[in-house]
């Protein structure tokens, strides 16, 4: 058989192996979506300064560095996170009981239960400093 006749069976299979490809990659990005953004840090109040080592100790694995997301959580400087969308309850509520996936595709985030309120409200301050200083309030 010549490559003319050939041609449109090597056609369909370049068609469907690069559909093929095309969907996997969509399907592999929205496991791992890369939404992490570029936070500027400010000077920082004595309380903040402790938010943000119990922050790196608890928090940074999943959302990055000063909280500006990785590939296993999302940035917590970004606007649905502001103090009308998510109060200093949310942020409380997370670290007691955890949050069910539904803003991203991370999956859901486990209870952080050896932070303390007193210390989530630590992380609060330092966030929300944070925040004001990237435009977010
Ligand atoms: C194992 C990963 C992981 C760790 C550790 C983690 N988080 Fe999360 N967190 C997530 C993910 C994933 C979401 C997004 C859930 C979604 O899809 O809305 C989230 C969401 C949140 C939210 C939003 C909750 C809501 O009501 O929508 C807050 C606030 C938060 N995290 C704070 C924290 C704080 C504070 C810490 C540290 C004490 C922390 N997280 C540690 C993975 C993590």
């Amino acid at each position: 058989m010549s490559i003319m006749a050939n041609l449109p069976k090597y056609l369909v299979i370049a068609v469907t192996v690069g559909s093929v490809i095309v969907i996997v990659s969509k399907m592999t990005k929205s496991n791992k979506p890369d939404v992490s953004v570029a936070v500027n840090v400010p000077a920082l109040s004595k309380e903040a300064v402790q938010g943000q080592q119990l922050f790196d100790d608890n928090c940074s694995a999943c959302h990055g560095k000063s909280a500006a997301g990785s590939d296993k959580g999302p940035p917590l400087i970004h606007k649905i996170y502001e103090p009308n969308h998510h109060g200093d309850g949310a942020f409380q509520m997370a670290a007691k009981r955890g949050a069910r996936a539904h803003h991203w595709k991370f999956g859901n985030m486990p209870a952080q239960p050896q932070v303390k309120p007193n210390e989530v409200a630590a992380i609060v301050r330092y966030v929300r400093e944070l925040q004001r200083a990237n435009g977010i309030y």
